[in-house]
């Protein structure tokens, strides 16, 4: 009995262990998502939030609306339109060619951010969605 004792303290304590240690790595990652996320909203708002609005609301009522001069206005990218329906590769490959092969105009960012400012701008994106279609989006491409 002793001894079933003395293995369920260790093994208990163990558990408080490894939990510790998980807790502690999630914690990081955490931190590290934190920083991504500020990093994206302060290149977002240098070189995006022209077309894209604040917080990427968009600038205009309708985005599905033609402008006056024929184009489509940058669409919201905060869950309001289709960008959380793209993966990561796809909104990538968008910021890097901009929409001249979508028939678009935004410019392309391949030379002007590094990986770390794009990778940093999908977080940013990913955190202006609401909670179930951030869920929804880490489902389907996480
Ligand atoms: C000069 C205006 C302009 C700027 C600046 C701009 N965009 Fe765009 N963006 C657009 C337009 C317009 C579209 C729609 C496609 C098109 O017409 O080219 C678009 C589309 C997108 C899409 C695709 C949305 C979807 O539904 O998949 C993403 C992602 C995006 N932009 C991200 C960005 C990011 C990030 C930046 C800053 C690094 C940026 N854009 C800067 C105008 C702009």
């Amino acid at each position: 009995m002793k001894t079933l004792i003395i293995l369920s303290v260790l093994f208990l304590a163990g558990c408080f262990d490894s939990s510790d240690a998980q807790a502690k790595e999630v914690k990081e990652v955490e931190v590290k998502e934190v920083e991504s996320v500020t990093l994206g909203k302060a290149v977002f708002d240098k070189n995006c939030v022209s077309c894209h609005g604040k917080e990427a609301r968009g600038t205009t009522k309708n985005w599905k609306k033609t402008l006056p001069n024929g184009k489509y206005p940058a669409p919201p990218l905060n869950g309001k339109a289709h960008a959380w329906h793209h993966s990561p590769k796809l909104l990538l490959s968008t910021i890097n060619n901009g929409g001249k092969k979508l028939g678009g105009w935004m410019p392309e960012f391949e030379d002007k951010l590094s990986e770390q400012e794009k990778q940093a701008l999908l977080d940013y994106l990913h955190s202006l969605w609401p909670k179930n279609i951030q869920k929804k989006y880490d489902m389907r491409f996480k």
